[in-house]
């Protein structure tokens, strides 16, 4: 069993695996004609079910073999031009050159000593990106898993700033269409039920500022402390930008923290074209970017930015045996210091091998061009009798729903596009994803894919109209 230990002595058996693994990706990659097979959970549960773990089969390609029939056949595919779902991305190939060097190498960020250049890389990335965003000479930060964390993060050291200890005091101003995991940070904070107060967005799906102000009035006439207003730059479903610059304005009058949730609008850092949606964020307090939606990066891949650097004190602290105080006066660079997690994956090497290998403008051209696809799809769109169409798009989603002839129940027109979508999804000829708006369901795209085109967004939409009109005949069938 040594011999799959990685070491001096199992390198031809290390390249020959990998490779082997590749080889079957690729061909994968080279054949998949659909994002999707449509199997169904029944189908494909046995199948992994009736492996015994206990029993292995002792050989690579054996397994492999296996693989193929319990994961690759039926996997979801992004870089397919017709997945047009959610907020994962097709991946660049420098990133996954990154993936394979970080494994094997395994190192942990966690603290120098399993690191080494790895942190210094992570730390040169960093300073990178803020100065991108612009935060100025203290800014600082870290990777984490995603999103989620980032948000968390960014959100716990608010609370630590905020000029109240009694936590059922503290409120979180964010948009009604911003992440939830605004939420949940709250929960894990232990901020109270209605600590995160939502605030309107307007007819583009951005936060008001006017109910914005209001409400931060409102917290402290009421003797309540406001802790942070989270700005989006991105929404999930819209991908609509929060007024940054007014956003801004009120957190200085107020005192109160900016964070910029921008794990969608971060590509914009690289754009070529439209930097300019998310000026105001250089002003944040504390900022999201998740590499692994707008700088094609595979998952997992994020950071949390902040301003000010000794703000990341707040997630500090010491264990003799990692990274004991004394390790700070020696100016030993432990990454732990700053980070929610302990063991880190370097996913910052695939940034890094991205930056490069295609340059931050190559990035910037690819994110470009899916801000246009979705600009032309939008265009598609608001011609097409058959579709209503949500809002303009600032980065690359399109939120629509199919409106078939004729029919004018607002219920069966939700039944009609929620059959659309489980439909499409079912046949695997396209994975659109599905959202509610005012109540009432509609279909999404999030492109993220430089290769698709508008072609494949009319010939996507078609099938759309093809399932509703399907589901709206046989619902007549039923009735009569
Ligand atoms: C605006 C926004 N913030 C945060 C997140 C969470 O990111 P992650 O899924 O990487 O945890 C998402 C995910 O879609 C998002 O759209």
């Amino acid at each position: 069993m040594r011999s799959h230990l990685l070491n001096d002595t199992t390198t031809e058996h290390y390249r020959r695996s990998v490779t082997e693994g590749v080889e079957r990706v690729a061909a994968k990659v080279a054949t998949t004609d659909r994002p999707f097979t449509g199997v169904a959970v029944d189908a494909l549960s046995p199948r992994i079910e009736q492996i015994d773990l206990d029993r292995p089969l002792y050989d690579t390609t054996a397994v492999l073999d296996e693989l193929e029939d319990v994961y690759l056949r039926d996997a979801i595919y992004f870089h397919h031009p017709r997945y047009l779902a959610h907020l994962n991305c097709p991946v660049v190939i420098p990133a996954l050159l990154g993936e394979a060097v970080l494994s094997a190498v395994n190192s942990s960020l966690d603290t120098w000593d399993q690191s080494a250049g790895g942190t210094l890389i992570e730390r040169k990335l960093i300073d990178w990106t803020a100065r991108r965003i612009g935060l100025g000479p203290g800014a600082d930060g870290v990777f984490t898993s995603g999103g989620t964390q980032s948000n968390l993060q960014a959100l716990l050291l608010a609370r630590e700033e905020a000029k109240s200890e009694d936590l059922a005091k503290l409120r979180v101003f964010a948009s009604e269409a911003g992440h939830f995991s605004v939420q949940k940070s709250a929960k894990l904070l232990g901020l109270g039920p209605d600590a995160v107060v939502p605030i309107p967005v307007d007819h583009d799906k951005r936060l008001q500022t006017v109910a914005l102000a209001h409400e931060l009035e409102r917290c402290v006439e009421a003797g309540l402390v406001p802790m942070a207003v989270v700005a989006t730059a991105g929404t999930t479903d819209f991908g609509s930008i929060d007024p940054l610059p007014e956003i801004a304005e009120l957190c200085a009058q107020y005192g109160v923290w900016m964070h910029v949730d921008a794990a969608y609008g971060c590509g914009l850092l690289a754009s070529l074209k439209y930097r300019d949606r998310v000026d105001g964020i250089e002003r944040a307090d504390s900022v999201t970017v998740d590499y692994h939606k707008s700088f094609f990066q595979p998952v997992s891949s994020s950071a949390v930015l902040v301003r000010d650097a000794a703000t990341l004190r707040h997630a500090t602290y010491h264990a003799e045996y990692l990274n004991p105080r004394r390790m700070v006066t020696e100016r030993i660079p432990n990454q732990v210091d700053k980070s929610l997690q302990t063991t880190r994956r370097f996913d910052a090497l695939k940034l890094w091998m991205t930056l490069r290998v295609m340059g931050a403008d190559g990035i910037g051209r690819l994110f470009d061009e899916v801000c246009d696809l979705a600009a032309e799809g939008w265009k598609l769109l608001a011609a097409d009798p058959r579709f209503d169409v949500v809002v303009e798009p600032s980065l690359s989603t399109l939120v629509f729903r199919c409106i078939p002839a004729a029919v004018t129940d607002p219920a069966e027109i939700d039944r009609a596009n929620l059959y659309a979508r489980k439909a499409l999804f079912a046949s695997g000829d396209a994975v659109v994803a599905g959202t509610k708006v005012a109540g009432r369901h509609y279909l999404k795209f999030t492109l993220l894919n430089p290769e698709t085109t508008t072609a494949d967004i009319t010939a996507v939409l078609d099938l759309i109209a093809g399932h509703a009109e399907q589901y709206l005949g046989e619902s007549l069938d039923r009735a009569s």
